[in-house]
């Protein structure tokens, strides 16, 4: 296999247990993972857990609890949910390993060598929350309160060390005016720019260890940790066995960088969009293809809280899955929002997508086509004549899905192949009330008409069902069972081109895809 992939996650904090926003990033990278892997790339797919730092420091010492203790727990809530959303990542990085703390001091260590970094003071104000150093402007402007959770910021003053941002700034910008694709979307692209043409101040990289023991040491001087958000971004190469430090993961994936993709929230674009190809730059690394940033969700119109009673936790979201499926679940979150717009969840609307695009679209156009060949054709895919007109506008939109697929989920716009995979499907189910199979089978003169309609349908519902597969794998596997369609892995290229199905291939009725909810 040739042509690698990466795509990443962040790294997810191990102060709480995970919720619909973590879920939401994972189920996307997944979707991107399994649609390139169905197309041949060698794809390599990172997610993990965040957990050194201030934030996790702070919410171990509240519940009593040492941090790798509270760790170790919470990264099980992790591992659990992402098995059981169908999570087909290829690794999972703690910060708390090894492999990663040694690759840290050393891409540290590099970094004083090269003079990137040096020692100074912070005297300023902190988000612990955000594990973010925050400006006197911007803090003043948010009346000395985290933009993001509205907690009192935190004043630090502090020896510690620096790396040297503002010197690269200017390259960056320019990287980030030559390739538009580096940040997405595009909005979120001139926010950054225009906040980097501020200009920016050196980065504060440490805290003293006396304050905060709970890091990375910094390599050069014992007294002081890594700052968490340098010891976290180095996780998608650390996971990569980069830089080489002479243990038994040395460059063992090394093949994958620069990531393809690295997909976020928004709230952690400029950690991602500046700090880390800064950094990346200083180590002479090339930067990631792209940074997507996606928007975020709150639930039933609110922001979602706890006390409101609108938190979507991991317990919520597997009464959902119980409710309908994990890949409706999957499906709902990946349908319902632009990909980088932010979205609401609600159970209603939920409810009406899934009736309206699952049940009457998708899963009603599989039974009827299954039926009918039952019915008609002993069980068989007949061969199909000549198409005509009647057939055009289903051709149409099996063209308009195939060849543009590829493009829309490596631009990370899931919504649009969900369009187009739906613009077939309800196609394809007009196709077969005006050209009502079910008369022209009471006419054995109608039987070479009927074998092209039906094979149609059954060729429409297949590609659906195919480009559905990255989203639905477990779903979409049934329909194609039902189809007589999985066989042997067969690559993209020939599965997801009109006219794969075989005649003579033969279909079984099985369990409706997605059953009416009322
Ligand atoms: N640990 C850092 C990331 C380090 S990456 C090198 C972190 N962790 S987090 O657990 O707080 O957040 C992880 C992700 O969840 C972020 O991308 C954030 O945008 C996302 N979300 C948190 N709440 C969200 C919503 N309500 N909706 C969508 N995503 C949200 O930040």
């Amino acid at each position: 296999m040739t042509d690698p992939y990466y795509v990443t996650t962040p790294i997810y904090y191990v102060n709480d247990v995970p919720h619909i926003g973590h879920a939401y990033t994972t189920i996307a990278a997944d979707v991107l993972a399994r649609f390139f892997r169905s197309a041949g790339r060698d794809v390599r797919f990172l997610t993990g857990t965040d957990e050194h730092g201030v934030k996790i420091f702070k919410a171990a010492a509240e519940k009593g609890k040492q941090p790798r203790e509270l760790a170790d727990e919470v990264v099980e809530h992790f591992r659990r949910l992402w098995k059981e959303l169908e999570i087909s990542n290829d690794d999972f990085i703690r910060t708390t390993e090894p492999r990663h703390e040694a690759r840290v001091r050393e891409i540290v260590r590099r970094l004083v060598e090269r003079d990137e970094i040096y020692l100074g003071k912070y005297e300023g104000w902190y988000d612990e929350g955000q594990e973010e150093f925050v400006t006197e402007s911007t803090a003043r402007a948010n009346d000395y309160k985290s933009a993001i959770s509205g907690r009192d910021l935190v004043r630090y003053s502090e020896p510690s060390y620096h790396f040297r941002l503002g010197k690269w700034a200017p390259k960056l910008i320019e990287h980030i005016e030559n390739n538009p694709r580096f940040i997405q979307p595009d909005a979120r692209r001139n926010e950054v720019l225009s906040k980097l043409r501020q200009g920016v101040e050196d980065l504060c990289i440490s805290r003293q260890k006396q304050k905060l023991p709970w890091g990375v040491q910094m390599p050069n001087d014992p007294d002081h940790v890594v700052y968490v958000w340098v010891d976290a971004l180095s996780n998608y190469i650390t996971a990569l066995g980069i830089p080489d430090i002479g243990d038994e993961h040395d460059g063992e994936h090394a093949k994958y960088w620069p990531a393809d993709v690295q997909l976020i929230g928004k709230d952690i674009l400029w950690f991602h969009a500046v700090y880390w190809p800064c950094l990346l730059m200083a180590l002479d690394l090339p930067v990631p293809n792209c940074v997507f940033a996606h928007g975020w969700w709150t639930s039933e119109g609110r922001k979602m809280s706890k006390s409101l009673g609108n938190f979507i936790s991991r317990e919520v979201i597997a009464e959902i899955c119980g409710d309908y499926s994990v890949d409706v679940f999957r499906y709902y979150l990946l349908r319902t929002v632009a990909f980088g717009a932010d979205g609401d969840f609600s159970h209603e609307d939920l409810r009406q997508r899934y009736n309206g695009d699952l049940a009457n679209g998708v899963g009603n156009l599989l039974a009827r086509t299954v039926n009918m060949i039952v019915s008609y054709f002993d069980g068989k895919v007949p061969e199909p004549g000549e198409p005509g007109v009647d057939e055009r506008e289903v051709a149409g939109a099996a063209e308009d899905l195939t060849s543009s697929a590829e493009q829309a989920i490596e631009l990370c716009r899931f919504h649009l192949l969900l369009d187009k995979v739906n613009a077939l499907a309800d196609a394809t189910n007009r196709y077969i009330d005006s050209t009502q199979p079910f008369k022209l089978a009471k006419d054995p003169e109608q039987r070479e008409r009927l074998g092209t309609i039906l094979y149609t349908c059954a060729e429409a519902v297949r590609l659906v069902l195919v480009y559905l597969q990255p989203v639905m794998p477990a779903t979409a596997r049934r329909g194609l069972e039902q189809l007589g369609a999985t066989g042997p892995d067969r690559p993209l290229a020939e599965t997801g081109a009109w006219g794969a199905l075989a005649p003579g291939t033969p279909v079984h009725k099985g369990e409706s895809l997605f059953p009416r909810k009322t």
